[in-house]
């Protein structure tokens, strides 16, 4: 059974993550998209509420796993008998930061790699950290990501 492990801070989800789940989903036989903890990021949506707005976005299905965890990502993998990391880039302003992070994980468990798969392009301007700029300064965020989740972020940085 081939398992990938989609990690990320996922803080929120963006049509951009959508994107790479929807297709990464497809080349494997069960996807784990797991809400994890980048230490040199100050989350704005806690792990459970990071993990609702997912579930609401991708809704059930039958080889998608939403999850979190908050220890090593490598530790992570062996506990779920996973090698496959997926991982999306943007531009190549991503990749020295992904080059990383992929390296630093195969080091630690050399059983471990990194794919990578480019984000579509019309997602390729979108981060979480824009989206949520655009939303706390009043401005429209339905472009950017699940129509179901638009207004629970907005509510939430209008506080
Ligand atoms: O969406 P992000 O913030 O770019 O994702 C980064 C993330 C969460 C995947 C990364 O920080 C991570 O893997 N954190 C778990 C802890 C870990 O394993 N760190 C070592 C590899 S950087």
């Amino acid at each position: 059974m081939r398992t990938f492990v989609y990690p990320g801070s996922f803080d929120p989800v963006t049509n951009g993550h959508l994107d790479i789940i929807n297709r990464a989903s497809k080349i494997c036989d069960k996807l784990i998209v797991l809400v994890s903890v980048n230490t040199s990021k100050i989350p704005t949506f806690s792990i459970e509420e990071r993990l609702e707005l997912l579930n609401l976005s991708v809704g059930k299905r039958d080889n998608i796993e939403i999850t979190s965890f908050s220890g090593l990502l490598v530790d992570f993998m062996r506990k779920v008998n996973a090698k496959t990391i997926i991982k999306g880039l943007r531009a190549i302003s991503d990749f020295e930061y992904e080059m990383q992070m992929a390296l630093l994980n195969h080091h630690m468990n050399s059983e471990i790699d990194t794919l990578f798969m480019m984000t579509s392009i019309e997602n390729s301007f979108l981060s979480s950290s824009a989206i949520k700029a655009v939303a706390v300064n009043g401005g429209k965020i339905n472009d950017f990501v699940p129509e179901q989740i638009a207004d629970i972020i907005i509510r939430k940085l209008k506080k």
